[in-house]
């Protein structure tokens, strides 16, 4: 195995001169992608290039990521907890001034360390108050794309608080120029002439969040054409939608073909968290929505594909966390992570041997700034406070867990439309399931096992008094794009 080489090499007394260049590293993301909007999990939807892919490499079925945006990518790029971070609270909204901390070293700024050009085409959505916190000041030499967490497609502009702007930055510059073209279009050939014009002796990092396939619900004609079976409105719009990503990715993978640096690269995909069944995502058959904290929310979809896979077809049932990708890729290249702090775990071993995985917990998160559910029935940690923990095959969710329903594939005959303003009416704070066992759960254990939510609960008060104070100040109306030009950017 090639990529196990370097780590080899470094081993049996630091050989700097390693046979085998790091390999070049594609890292897609999808925005608000759920369980069941990817072909080879049996969706409706159509993602012949993803699912060709996933085919030739490993996929991750027992991946996890945050059920929110900004939460996630500040994970993967950190691999810091967000209780660790002061990230707990929901996701950066464009006028809270706050940011991944500037302590928390991204990977960008690890694989250049090690000799990497990095590019990110897409979505940022990690603060961007000042312009410190901005991604050319984070690692990354490049960066096509948007601060915030959503826009329009096609004009890129966003309203927010009563502001207006436009969020497209090509590095620090405004860039009106993609003014009426479908974003999908501009970051994929972004990412192809980032690919063309990348010069052999250097490793790439490209790292491609698509704004696909987050609402609002947009795309050319021509895709959604392709979908007329489905009669659900925005079932069909997502569909399209992730039609184009799909084809955007084909396009990607032929420029990775076609410029000579297919063979030594590496692709990840992943999604942020789970699909927005109020704007045509689905999770079926698990629980729940995006920014819930039950399966449908933070369930992973990933694979990892390229010819630095050379098991292609395996089904990967190993433990993983979107926190992992940090401490893995950086260890992978050779990297140092000297100054870091990770939570997550080296897992390349147990992705492409199938070692056992070195995680047996996840600490979704703690957010005191929640708003509270009932009263605590516990004095170790205080059961009204949201919070999600998975350790071995059980997880515990406290507070408010978010949308609790089991939403069907909009073309199954079961399917109803989801309620966008429902809101449970119980009062209930703990729920306890064996996730190996009941994968959907329907089948709450708390009442049942008190023991194990007390050990559980002890774990929640374990990571809690690791936890770092929110930083999730108020508003600042500074932020207002028409202060300069119309535009969103660093207003500090
Ligand atoms: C993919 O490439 C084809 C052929 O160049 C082009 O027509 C299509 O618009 C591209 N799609 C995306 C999403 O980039
Ligand atoms: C680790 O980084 C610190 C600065 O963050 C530096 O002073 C130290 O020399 C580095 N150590 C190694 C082994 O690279
Ligand atoms: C991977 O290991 C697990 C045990 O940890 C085992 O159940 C599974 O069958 C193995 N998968 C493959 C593809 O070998
Ligand atoms: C977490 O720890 C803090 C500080 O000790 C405490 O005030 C808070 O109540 C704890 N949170 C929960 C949910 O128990
Ligand atoms: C971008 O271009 C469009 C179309 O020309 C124009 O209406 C809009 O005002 C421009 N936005 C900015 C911020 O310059």
């Amino acid at each position: 195995m090639v990529v196990r080489l370097f780590g080899l090499l470094l081993l049996c007394g630091g050989v700097s001169s390693i046979s085998q260049d790091p390999p070049n590293i594609v890292f897609i993301v999808a925005d608000d992608y759920g369980y069941n909007d990817i072909g080879y999990h049996g969706s409706e939807l159509k993602t012949p290039n993803l699912d060709k892919l996933a085919k030739d490499g490993i996929k991750l079925e027992n991946y996890y990521v945050q059920p929110i945006c900004s939460p996630t990518r500040s994970q993967l790029l950190s691999g810091r907890y967000q209780i660790h971070t002061g990230l707990q609270h929901g996701v950066i909204m464009p006028c809270v001034p706050t940011a991944l901390p500037l302590e928390d070293r991204t990977m960008a700024d690890k694989l250049k360390e090690v000799g990497y050009k990095t590019h990110i085409v897409g979505k940022w959505h990690l603060g961007f108050y000042k312009e410190e916190y901005t991604p050319t000041k984070r690692g990354f030499d490049s960066f096509f794309g948007y601060l915030l967490g959503s826009e329009d497609y096609y004009t890129h502009m966003r309203a927010e608080s009563g502001f207006y702007g436009l969020d497209f930055h090509d590095n620090l510059k405004p860039h009106n120029q993609s003014y009426g073209r479908y974003s999908a279009f501009e970051f994929t050939k972004r990412a192809q002439s980032i690919i063309e014009s990348h010069k052999k002796g250097s490793p790439l990092f490209l790292y491609l969040p698509y704004q696909s396939v987050h609402a609002p619900l947009q795309v050319p004609g021509i895709y959604e054409e392709k979908f007329q079976f489905i009669k659900d409105r925005n079932r069909r719009m997502f569909a399209a939608m992730v039609a184009a990503m799909d084809e955007g990715v084909g396009n990607i993978t032929e420029t990775l073909k076609s410029s000579g640096l297919w063979d030594n690269t590496l692709i990840i995909f992943t999604n942020d968290n789970g699909g927005q069944v109020f704007a045509g995502g689905n999770n079926a058959p698990y629980r729940g929505n995006k920014a819930s904290y039950f399966e449908g929310g933070v369930k992973g979809v990933g694979f990892v594909s390229g010819p630095v896979i050379k098991t292609p077809g395996v089904i990967n049932q190993q433990l993983m966390h979107v926190s992992d990708w940090f401490p893995t890729l950086i260890n992978l290249v050779g990297g140092s992570l000297n100054g870091t702090k990770p939570d997550g775990y080296d897992v390349w071993s147990s992705i492409v041997n199938n070692a056992t995985s070195p995680r047996d917990e996840i600490i979704y998160n703690i957010d005191p700034k929640s708003p509270r559910k009932g009263k605590s029935v516990s004095t170790v940690f205080d059961t009204s406070v949201q919070a999600a923990l998975r350790f071995g095959d059980y997880k515990i969710l406290t507070g408010d867990p978010g949308y609790d329903k089991w939403v069907p594939e909009p073309t199954s005959p079961f399917y109803l439309t989801p309620n966008q303003d429902y809101v449970s009416s119980s009062d209930q704070n703990v729920y306890l399931f064996n996730i190996a066992k009941d994968p959907e759960e329907r089948n709450d254990l708390s009442q049942s096992h008190p023991e194990i939510v007390d050990m559980m609960l002890q774990r929640l008060a374990k990571w809690n008094a690791t936890a770092v104070p929110v930083n999730y100040p108020p508003i600042d109306k500074n932020c207002d794009p028409s202060l300069r030009g119309g535009v969103w950017g660093p207003w500090m």
